[in-house]
């Protein structure tokens, strides 16, 4: 295992459509699926798509993210090969997201707050699930990927769009005006 650098925009791997993975109990896409989950851990982040590593095809990693809570248990996560999702109703939540490929960024990005996704692990299994909220805005945002897209693609308010300390510097001073109140 070894960590990954990651693609920036601009880089074309990261607009490109990313090929299926023929057999994905392969030992090559398992130990590239270890590699992907280090360099996410390391970077820090919640998800990795292969394209982000130079590697047009389709699998991405994610952190499963039920376990916040638990800071002190090591992060359980997944890779999901061959992804593919589905809207469960038309709900729409907006959130914030950012991108190891478009780094210190963040924006506001609408996403499908119910899904259903089908994939399978590098042992063969195959995964059919849903997810919801946050989970369900990481997938969406790494199976994106898959296909060339990237989250600004889908902003609809670019005024949004700011640099991490900003926002966050800004969210806290929003914070104090209405506890003052
Ligand atoms: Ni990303």
């Amino acid at each position: 295992m070894s960590l990954l650098s990651v693609l920036r925009m601009g880089d074309p791997v990261l607009r490109g459509i990313a090929a299926p993975v023929v057999d994905p109990t392969d030992s090559a896409i398992g130990a590239l699926a270890e590699s992907m989950m280090e360099t996410m851990i390391d970077a820090p982040g919640v998800g990795l798509a292969a394209p982000q590593i130079g590697h047009s095809l389709r699998m991405i990693v994610m952190r499963l993210i039920s376990d916040r809570s638990g800071v002190d248990e090591p992060p359980r996560m997944i890779a999901l090969i061959n992804p593919e999702l589905e809207a469960i109703g038309t709900e729409i939540e907006f959130g914030w997201e950012g991108c190891l490929s478009v780094p210190e960024l963040r924006g506001v990005v609408p996403r499908y707050a119910r899904i259903t996704y089908r994939g399978w692990l590098p042992d063969g299994t195959r995964v059919e699930s849903e997810a919801e909220g946050f989970q369900a805005r990481i997938l969406q945002h790494e199976v994106d990927h898959l296909d060339g897209i990237l989250y600004l693609d889908r902003m609809r308010d670019f005024a949004t769009l700011g640099y991490g300390p900003e926002i966050q510097a800004a969210a806290e001073a929003a914070q104090r005006s209405d506890d003052a109140l």
